[in-house]
């Protein structure tokens, strides 16, 4: 499960495609993050969408109102976002950042990552981890979208059994719900993917 994957170089695709054709892309808010704000009555507040990509999440959390940061690793992908965000009228912070080297240095109410975790290599979670604390308030919401073992599909992201989010995770964040659900987009079937919630 843990054998070597191959991603796209993030900065050229976001040149070259229309992020419309991407599986990943869905201009409506991810259908478990929007139950799991319902069910935990978060309403305001500030977010950062990690490794935004095409935008669409961090759009829809704006136009609820929250204030949203939103990062990625690829140029290309932040500028794109951010004029379709302009053109919406829409006030996001959008930020070029790695988040295995990151300069974010605010504390969050939310962190929504809807899949970046996935596509990094399993020898720098631990890393990972420690910079996504680093970026919640005490007490705020970690909320994690990844592949799930579930997904048969040969090529994409790594995938996770719920026992592995937890063992991952748990050491510095309270896991408090890893679902099975599927990652909407563009593919058909969607892949099944897990929804996960943890807390600081
Ligand atoms: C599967 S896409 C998901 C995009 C977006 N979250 C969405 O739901 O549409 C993964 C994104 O993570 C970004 N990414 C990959 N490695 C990253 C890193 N080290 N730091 C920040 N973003 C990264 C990629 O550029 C890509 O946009």
């Amino acid at each position: 499960m843990n054998s070597q994957r191959e991603f796209p170089e993030w900065g050229k695709l976001y040149q070259e495609k229309d992020v419309e054709s991407m599986p990943w892309f869905n201009p409506n808010l991810d259908a478990d993050l929007d139950q799991a704000l319902t069910k935990l009555n978060i309403h305001t507040g500030t977010v950062l969408d990690l490794g935004t990509g095409p935008g669409t999440q961090a759009m829809v959390l704006a136009e609820r109102g929250f204030k949203v940061t939103a990062s990625d690793l690829s140029d290309a992908a932040v500028s794109v976002a951010q004029g379709k965000a302009k053109e919406k009228g829409l006030d996001i912070c959008f930020l070029q950042d790695d988040i295995l080297n990151s300069h974010l240095a605010d504390e969050f109410d939310f962190v929504f990552d809807r899949g970046c975790f996935h596509v990094l290599p399993p020898a720098e979670r631990q890393h990972y981890l420690r910079v996504v604390y680093s970026l919640i308030k005490p007490k705020g919401y970690f909320f994690l979208k990844c592949f799930s073992s579930l997904e048969e599909r040969e090529s994409g992201p790594y995938r996770f059994t719920p026992e592995e989010i937890t063992e991952i995770f748990s050491d510095r964040l309270q896991v408090l719900s890893v679902e099975q659900t599927v990652y909407q987009g563009t593919l058909n079937p969607p892949p099944p993917a897990l929804f996960c919630i943890m807390q600081k």
